[in-house]
């Protein structure tokens, strides 16, 4: 029988190396746990996830903290299907819960160039959060147009198209268990 490998069948299929692993992700997350609760113990605080990306760090991040909080979620979305952000933002789901007055963070899975952040960022501080931070999982510093502070970094990555842990590829590969950068036979020029 001849091996055929596609799209539809394996969940592996266009993954190139891995950059982190579960392990380190495991850990790392359990670390920004640990930072956020000391940071946060005592106030009022309001994790804000931007779907679909942040979901599974989110859900990581929550299980390590040991203080209370509530959280929400925003959907967000660059006009467009390419890889590269236009900085041009609608907001597909906006937040259930009023944040005038809360501690808010932000929790996302990548910042790239940080043109959907900063964009982010300007509409929450218009509605007069106490305070206003954001926790990102991976960030590329070399592609950053613009830029934005953020409280918390999980890791710094190269200017690679990754996929995995919350993070797709024309919304597959969200659920690998790993980051991994996609290899160039899948996404052609666009990576
Ligand atoms: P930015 O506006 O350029 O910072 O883009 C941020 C958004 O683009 C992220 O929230 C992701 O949804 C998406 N993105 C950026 N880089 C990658 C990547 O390497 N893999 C998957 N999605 C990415
Ligand atoms: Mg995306």
């Amino acid at each position: 029988m001849t091996e055929m490998r596609s799209f539809e069948a394996d969940l592996e299929y266009g993954v190139g190396e891995i950059l982190v692993d579960e392990e380190t992700l495991r850990s790392r997350v359990a670390e920004l746990g640990a930072e956020v609760s000391a940071d946060y113990r005592g106030r009022d605080l309001l994790l804000i996830g931007v779907l679909k990306g942040a979901v599974f760090f989110m859900a990581d991040l929550m299980r390590h903290l040991t203080i209370p909080c509530e959280v929400d979620f925003m959907a967000i979305s660059s006009y467009g299907d390419s890889t590269d952000s236009s900085g041009i933002v609608r907001i597909l789901k906006d937040l259930d819960i009023n944040i005038e007055g809360r501690d808010v963070l932000v929790v996302e899975d990548i910042i790239d160039s940080g043109l959907t952040l900063s964009y982010l960022m300007r509409n929450l501080e218009s509605r007069e959060p106490a305070t206003l931070e954001v926790c990102a999982l991976l960030t590329k510093p070399a592609r950053r147009q613009i830029d934005v502070p953020v409280r918390y970094i999980g890791f710094e990555i190269p200017d690679r198209f990754v996929v995995g842990y919350g993070l797709d590829f024309a919304e597959r590969y969200r659920n690998l268990p790993y980051v991994a950068v996609m290899s160039q036979d899948v996404g052609g020029d666009a990576l």
